[in-house]
């Protein structure tokens, strides 16, 4: 049964290896991957049988707005309405905010759209060379 967290009460790197970053040529490490939850304003995490299966984050001024950066479920849980439920749950901690903010692919949009979101445009930039994460955290 999969169960839903918001904190990082007794998370590991070990709960963060099933895989994620599907198709980075340069992922995180789990360790890593453990660091830019801890770095997040607001997290959501699936588990299933000990393991996180799917993660959201959000990073937020605390007054005005919120970006979502990262959004993903392991291949073998994906289709089973676990990522739909993390932007659900995710919203819901964000809905006092005026702006909250998706970068995604256009075919998305429909996803996203079920939760209330509209397309817009956006500017990127993005540094493969660090696609591994920043070296200090800093
Ligand atoms: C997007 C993602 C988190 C969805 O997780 P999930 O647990 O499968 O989501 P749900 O079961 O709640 O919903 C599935 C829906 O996701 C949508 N979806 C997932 N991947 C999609 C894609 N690449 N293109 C378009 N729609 C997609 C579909 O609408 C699908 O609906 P369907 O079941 O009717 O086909 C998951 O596919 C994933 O981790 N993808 C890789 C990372 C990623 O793309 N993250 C989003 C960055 S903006």
């Amino acid at each position: 049964m999969t169960t839903y967290t918001f904190t990082l009460d007794s998370l590991s790197a070990d709960h963060l290896r099933g895989g994620f970053f599907v198709g980075w040529p340069n992922p995180p490490s789990p360790e890593t991957h453990l660091r830019l939850l801890q770095g997040s304003s607001h997290v959501v995490l699936a588990w299933d049988d000990g393991q996180v299966v799917g993660f959201i984050t959000a990073i937020s001024d605390g007054v005005l707005s919120a970006y979502i950066p990262l959004l993903e479920v392991l291949p073998a849980y994906q289709g089973r309405g676990i990522g739909g439920e993390l932007v659900r749950r995710m919203l819901d901690q964000l809905k006092d905010f005026y702006i909250v903010d998706v970068v995604c692919d256009p075919d998305m949009q429909p996803f996203y759209a079920r939760h209330g979101l509209r397309p817009y445009s956006a500017m990127i930039l993005r540094n493969f060379a660090r696609q591994s994460g920043h070296s200090t955290g800093a």
